[in-house]
């Protein structure tokens, strides 16, 4: 049995045939609508979400199982003090694969070292989202045709991004990336990531201006300042507004620059920026479904 607790859990050469899958799943979607049938999948939410536990419970209704689950801690008898431990050994015995989101790093782990069942990471905390990263290999793979030779510029809460550390994990195995990371002090990339980086010999920069290096990225990754992870409420408002991505700023990117950003959007992309055609973000969330069930497909060794 197998569990998805970090991207690296999977050999590039997995998630080759992984993205493989998920692309013929976006083109012939019939072919798999009964591959799921009688399957159950499990949601287990400790943390707010829109995106990770509906495309998770999109991508099993469209395989044609069936989901179970709860969105938030207080609706579980988590709120009367069970462990997570206890939690999925319960599950086990309710449904065939497991997602599960919570605020604690680890906690993922900890149930699938007690599980019967695959569990799914679905983030833990400031740690991993490796459904997140999936997603991201998939968009860049599929929009920009390659996994190879780019330069990624990373922007906004590099600190307490999981989706940030998962991509930077998974992007070092591929050749040729050059890593650009643009954050206020405050949010810069943690430093376990950069001495990992510099042991690799794997290219990168920080800055501040987004402006000044805007012209070198072939991608751009936005992402927001993680309100839920501050100490101090003066630190998220002084930070919130810090970098906002506009048509103007868009004008000193490259034609075909990508912009990606995990979602859920704040401040930090104005809303006009959506109808450029350089805007993958909506694009990238549709991804999501599609690997997500690829990945339900392979963890239930059903591909
Ligand atoms: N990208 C992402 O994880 O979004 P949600 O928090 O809405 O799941």
């Amino acid at each position: 049995m197998r569990h998805l607790m970090s991207p690296l859990d999977f050999t590039t050469e997995e998630l080759s045939k992984l993205f493989d899958l998920a692309n013929d799943i976006e083109k012939n979607p019939g072919k798999y609508a009964h591959a799921c049938d009688g399957k159950i999948l499990a949601t287990c939410f400790y943390e707010p979400s829109t995106r990770t536990r509906l495309s998770f419970e999109s991508a099993m209704t469209r395989l044609g199982g069936s989901v179970i689950g709860f969105s938030d801690a207080n609706s579980s008898s988590a709120a009367k003090g069970e462990s997570v431990s206890d939690t999925i050994r319960v599950i086990s015995a309710y449904a065939d694969i497991c997602a599960m989101r919570h605020p604690k790093e680890g906690a993922p782990m900890v149930a699938a070292s007690r599980s019967l069942i695959p569990v799914i990471n679905a983030g833990d905390g400031g740690h991993q989202h490796p459904t997140q990263t999936l997603t991201d290999l998939l968009t860049i793979r599929s929009l920009h045709g390659d996994l190879n030779n780019f330069t990624i510029g990373l922007c906004g809460d590099l600190k307490f991004g999981r989706t940030v550390h998962s991509l930077i994990n998974a992007l070092v195995r591929y050749e040729n990336i050059k890593f650009v990371f643009i954050s206020p002090p405050e949010l810069r990339v943690p430093d376990y990531v950069t001495d990992m980086l510099d042991k690799k010999q794997i290219a990168y920069e920080e800055v501040i201006k987004l402006e000044e290096v805007m012209g070198d990225l072939d991608m751009l990754y936005m992402t927001r300042v993680q309100k839920e992870r501050f100490f101090n409420e003066e630190d998220y408002i002084r930070l919130k507004d810090f970098y906002i991505l506009t048509p103007e700023k868009m004008e000193l990117a490259k034609e075909n620059m990508l912009i990606l950003h995990p979602l859920p959007r704040v401040n930090e992309i104005s809303v006009e920026v959506d109808d450029d055609p350089r805007a993958a973000y909506f694009k990238q969330a549709q991804y999501g479904v599609y690997v997500r069930m690829a990945l339900i497909l392979t963890l239930l060794e059903l591909a």
